[in-house]
């Protein structure tokens, strides 16, 4: 693994949003995998005034989301599609058709997961995959414990998951239990992959990732049997490195 250190959280959005442009330019039609939460926010920032500035276009460019509540509505602004359409997609020139998240709302919850799955593989996968991590090592929704082996799934979230998020919410009452994620597989399977991380909070999460070794209990220590994954992290969450 490859780390990238910044100064704090503009240096970090600043440089991975530099990367990412790059990409973007040097392969017009690429399939994007894309995180919401706080982290990949000043990233999402740094791609709508460069859209606005240099004219990069997102015509061809396919995005994929790595999760999604359950049982909230899409139009619901706590959804995570509502998010992507209001931090990022809105901004571009990325046709609506070409943004997938999967739908924490379908009827058939099982059959939506294998859907989700085929559909990545259908598009031809994910080229460039954009993480965040939890704070106990969660990567997309998969918390600790889930397989490595998995796919796209259902997840029930832990209660701290729940907690960190119901910042988003009114009250923790209001945030979903569950969630449909990629899985770990489908995550590894994705040709590159940007880990980003800011503040002190992830500083455990990623002295663990970076000097422990790869275990089930620790998800996000699944990107160690990945042949190209970028950390780009700030020093408060570098701390411990
Ligand atoms: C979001 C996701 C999560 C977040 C993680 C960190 O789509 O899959 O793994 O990346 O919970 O969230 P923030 O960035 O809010 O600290």
């Amino acid at each position: 693994m490859k780390i990238i250190r910044t100064e704090n959280y503009e240096e970090m959005s600043l440089k991975a949003g530099l990367l990412l442009t790059e990409k973007i330019r040097s392969n017009p039609s690429i399939t994007l995998g894309m995180a919401t939460g706080s982290t990949p926010k000043g990233i999402y920032q740094y791609l709508i005034k460069d859209h606005q500035d240099n004219r990069t276009t997102y015509k061809q460019v396919k995005s994929i989301n790595l999760d999604e509540y359950i049982g909230i509505a899409p139009s619901n602004p706590n959804s995570y599609h509502y998010f992507m359409q209001k931090n990022l997609f809105e901004h571009l020139d990325i046709h609506e058709a070409n943004t997938y998240l999967p739908n924490g709302a379908a009827s058939n919850l099982e059959a939506e997961c294998e859907r989700y799955e085929k559909l990545i593989e259908d598009i031809g996968g994910v080229d460039l995959q954009i993480l965040g991590i939890g704070q106990n090592g969660h990567i997309g929704f998969n918390e600790p414990g889930t397989s490595f082996d998995s796919r796209t799934h259902i997840i029930n979230l832990e209660e701290d998951t729940r907690k960190a998020n119901s910042r988003f919410f009114n009250s923790i009452d209001e945030v979903p239990k569950q969630a449909i994620t990629m899985g770990i597989a489908t995550i590894l399977k994705s040709k590159e992959i940007f880990l980003l991380a800011s503040g002190e909070a992830k500083a455990d999460a990623l002295a663990r990732l970076i000097k422990d070794g790869i275990s089930e209990d620790f998800p996000a220590s699944a990107l160690k049997l990945h042949q190209n994954v970028t950390i780009v992290a700030d020093a408060d969450a570098l701390k411990y490195i």
